[in-house]
């Protein structure tokens, strides 16, 4: 089934951009998922066609109406349980129980995971700020188990916060760090869930081994040439032992997790009594 993806902005034509080549390309093409970019200008009523104004109290800066992203909102609402219930039709017309809608599966299958998540099993609506929940893999996961998703790009300041009392919408972040828009934080997370759909990335796909699904980093990954400049390949990786190979690479990413992110290793649950410096050690005995 089609995963559904539409995107609030006022810039529709940086999509499906980074999003149209590639892995994420191919499966556009295939349709795998769909992108709508929606102008939120076209929503606007006066002639300047404006969308924003100037903040209530004062201070710098420009804020996206409430009105108009309320219409803009709406129109996105009904427009994605089309496509779903289009794509649903579709899927049990053919026959399809690999899609996520089955003759004994309703319209009202998708669970309710998070605040945010609507109840009615549609798409959640996202809204990309700076002061929103972190994303993470396991929020990536559940928004690519769903249907489809409809995101928000803020520019300016920000949002009329009344939107966020209105509708139910989440409000999530990509980093700490500010972004002149909400547009590449939306390509973000796209990326993030288009490669999870199925039939994207073929055997490859089911990323078990993959940071933040182990709750470790990644363990160092090398090829051929053997040798280059003057560094070679760590043996046990020409060891052909796999178990020996397997227990490296756990060393390595523990390694690595501690050195780098106390706060993953932490969650995980790591041994106290090996510190960053027993990681930096290792390090340096690997000739990094
Ligand atoms: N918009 C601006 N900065 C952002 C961030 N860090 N995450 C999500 N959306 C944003």
């Amino acid at each position: 089934m089609t995963f559904h993806t539409q995107i609030l902005t006022l810039y529709p034509e940086m999509f499906p951009g980074l999003l149209g080549a590639s892995l994420a390309g191919k499966a556009l093409e295939q349709g795998l998922w769909s992108c709508e970019a929606i102008n939120m200008r076209d929503f606007a009523t006066d002639r300047h066609r404006s969308v924003d104004d100037t903040p209530a109290g004062g201070g710098a800066g420009m804020v996206l109406r409430a009105d108009i992203l309320g219409k803009a909102v709406d129109f996105a609402t009904d427009n994605i349980a089309a496509k779903i219930r289009s794509s649903r039709a579709q899927s049990r017309d053919a026959g399809d129980t690999q899609g996520v809608s089955t003759s004994s599966q309703s319209d009202e299958v998708y669970p309710e995971h998070v605040e945010g998540l609507d109840t009615n099993g549609e798409a959640p609506i996202i809204a990309l700020t700076p002061r929103g929940t972190p994303l993470t893999q396991a929020r990536v996961r559940e928004i690519a188990s769903g249907p489809g998703v409809t995101l928000l790009c803020g520019r300016f300041e920000g949002f009329d916060e009344r939107i966020f009392e209105a509708r139910d919408i989440e409000e999530v972040s990509i980093g700490d760090y500010i972004l002149s828009g909400g547009e590449v934080a939306a390509t973000v997370l796209l990326d993030a869930c288009i490669r999870l759909l199925p039939g994207v990335m073929g055997a490859s796909s089911s990323g078990d081994d993959e940071s933040f699904e182990t709750g470790l980093l990644e363990y160092p990954h090398y090829t051929r040439p053997v040798e280059w400049e003057g560094r070679t390949i760590p043996e046990v990786l020409r060891s052909g032992d796999h178990a020996k190979i397997a227990a490296w690479r756990r060393e390595q990413a523990e390694a690595i997790t501690r050195l780098r992110r106390p706060d993953l290793w932490e969650r995980h649950g790591g041994a106290s009594d090996r510190s960053p410096s027993g990681a930096q050690r290792q390090k340096k005995e690997n000739g990094k």
